[in-house]
């Protein structure tokens, strides 16, 4: 990161805790301690037997070339994957139909809720979506405007929303910055919160219930729960 980027950084760092949120503490999660999106992705591709995959943001194709399916397309406006768009226009005009849908583009909480909207409509029945950066340890790695060279933005705020939704069943596995997942059937844990606006939801409040927030399971129970088995 060079000096001016650095400098930029900070600035807008000042303007946050000045004028919107003041909030220090920061979650310990070590992310060497865990498996891996692309072993996790290639472990239930495994399990499910699953043919047909998408990731959405796809940058240097370092999780991409290491998924082991069948057929998979990779949507990308700049860098890798196998099509220069944005994932709007993709799903614009796409036809096929998914059984394992990776969420890691632009990671700010509108984007992402019109990422899984979309999604949610070329998924098979059965099939899963996964959503990177779910668990982010610093506030400022979440702010939606970028003020850290880690960014996960904001992608949480969408899934305590989604968590919300009875015909949605949502959980965050505890590994590689945090992977939601989406599943099309009842939920079996609906979360009950008094906001409506979940962009305004705040990290400190994250910070405190990030575990009843986000549905935190182990990598290690992942298939279970797919197969609906806990
Ligand atoms: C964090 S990187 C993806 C990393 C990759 N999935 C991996 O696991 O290594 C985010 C990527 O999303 C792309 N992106 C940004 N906005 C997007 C959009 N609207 N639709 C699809 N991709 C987008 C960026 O160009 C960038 O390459």
């Amino acid at each position: 990161m060079n000096l001016f980027t650095k400098v930029i950084y900070y600035l807008k760092r000042i303007i946050h805790l000045l004028f919107k949120e003041n909030f220090h503490k920061k979650l310990k999660y070590d992310w060497n301690l865990y498996p891996r999106r692309y072993e996790i992705i290639n472990n239930l591709i495994k399990f499910k037997n699953f043919k047909d995959y998408l990731e959405i943001g796809c940058f240097k194709n370092e999780n991409f070339d290491k998924i082991n399916i069948s057929n998979k397309i990779g949507v990308d406006p700049i860098s890798g994957g196998t099509h220069r768009a944005s994932s709007d226009d993709f799903f614009l005009t796409n036809t096929k139909k998914f059984d394992l849908i990776f969420i890691d583009g632009l990671h700010t909480y509108d984007q992402v809720k019109k990422d899984i909207i979309n999604s949610l409509e070329f998924l098979r029945e059965n099939g899963v979506i996964l959503i990177h950066d779910c668990l982010p340890r610093k506030i400022w790695y979440q702010t939606p405007n970028r003020m850290s060279f880690t960014w996960n933005g904001d992608v949480w705020k969408a899934l305590v929303e989604f968590r919300t939704k009875p015909n949605l069943d949502v959980y965050t596995i505890l590994a590689d910055e945090g992977i939601g997942v989406i599943l099309k059937r009842k939920n079996n844990n609906l979360l009950k919160i008094s906001t409506s606006n979940f962009q305004k939801l705040k990290f400190k409040d994250y910070f405190y219930k990030h575990s009843e927030f986000m549905n935190i399971i182990k990598h290690e129970d992942l298939n279970k729960i797919i197969n609906n088995e806990s």
